[in-house]
């Protein structure tokens, strides 16, 4: 896999970590060449099939961008698969990492449609071709307010679209989950508030903007199910519940989606969901964030920052909006 680096990440960020990943075919279509590389013995993907080693491709220096990575302290990988939310498999902290390795997660395909010039039903491999993996480390901020750092490695979105060749009426890109209630138990639950599928969108600046991500895996490794399986949003400047998981369809649209949160909740969850201190939901304050692993001890409380820390990237896309009323 070949993972992108910028100047500005320490070269023991990415070498450090060895990449091992399961038999996923875009890995091996997207020219990577596989080498002996041994894992160590027992490493088990969640259904319980040895990985098969494959290579780790030493970085490519890229261009350096501003916000591709913080130097923040890295939320460890158990956190960062252990304390999730992904409704489909259930509503606790612990009900993803406890149930998601039910999903069947390879072949996966992605319908795409829309205001687009070329429209398919794409085998993730096939959608993803081409495209060079990059590592991004991101803070990811839950409108819940806790939060994490976690190394992702995807693709940039606006490279994705550019292939997909949106037309000019393109305004707004829309992002559905899969529904397949047979392994994501929260779709069968009669308790459950969502209207299945999961969906999300974007304005298309944002879509466009070079720190939006199509994340494929996290700490070198592929992604956990419970993480969004086999790939998902990641728009680090917004609340966490933007960042859709396991995303079967991308459609491009004249009008704004509809999307899953705004839509249960609107008084307390819009369509743009930019972290912002200033702006409280209704029922808590947003100016601090619990920084993940803590504890009832040690909260590790700390101030949430303007658009997540990514104001100097973002602010403009925002330029002259009533951020109040455009939460
Ligand atoms: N995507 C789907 N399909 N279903 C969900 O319940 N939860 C969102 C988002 N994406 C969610 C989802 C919320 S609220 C957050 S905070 C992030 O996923 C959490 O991502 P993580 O579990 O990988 O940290």
């Amino acid at each position: 896999m070949l993972i992108k680096r910028t100047a500005d990440i320490p070269s023991s960020e990415i070498t450090s970590e060895s990449i091992y990943l399961r038999r996923r075919e875009f890995m091996v279509r997207s020219g990577l060449a596989l080498t002996a590389a041994a894992l160590p013995s027992g490493l088990l993907a969640e259904d319980g099939t040895p990985l098969r080693p494959l290579k780790a491709v030493s970085a490519t220096p890229a261009m350096s961008v501003s916000g591709f990575y913080t130097d923040e302290k890295k939320t460890p990988f158990d956190d960062v698969a252990r304390y999730n939310n992904f409704y489909e498999f259930g509503t606790d902290k612990g009900d993803p990492a406890r149930y998601a390795h039910a999903l069947t997660t390879d072949p996966w395909s992605v319908q795409v449609d829309g205001e687009v010039g070329k429209p398919g039903n794409y085998a993730l491999e096939d959608l993803l071709k081409g495209i060079d993996l990059e590592e991004r480390i991101y803070r990811l901020r839950c409108v819940e307010a806790w939060s994490m750092v976690v190394p992702w490695v995807g693709v940039p979105l606006h490279k994705l679209l550019a292939k997909l060749e949106p037309t000019s009426k393109a305004k707004y890109v829309e992002f559905t989950t899969l529904v397949r209630p047979s392994e994501m138990r929260g779709q069968k639950s009669r308790f459950s508030t969502i209207d299945w599928p999961y969906v999300e969108g974007l304005r298309m600046d944002e879509a466009m903007h070079p720190l939006t991500l199509m994340a494929v895996g996290l700490y070198g490794k592929e992604l956990p199910n419970q993480n969004g399986a086999p790939f998902r949003l990641v728009v680090p400047w917004k609340y966490g519940f933007k960042s859709i998981k396991s995303i079967v369809k991308i459609r491009l649209t004249e009008t704004q989606p509809k999307t899953t949160w705004q839509q249960l909740a609107p008084s307390e969850y819009g369509f743009y969901a930019n972290v912002n201190p200033t702006v409280d939901h209704p029922r808590w304050s947003q100016k601090y964030e619990r920084r993940l692993p803590n504890s009832l001890f040690d909260p590790n409380r700390i101030k949430t920052q303007m658009f997540n820390g990514y104001e100097a990237q973002v602010a403009s896309l925002y330029k002259g909006m009533n951020l109040r009323r455009y939460y």
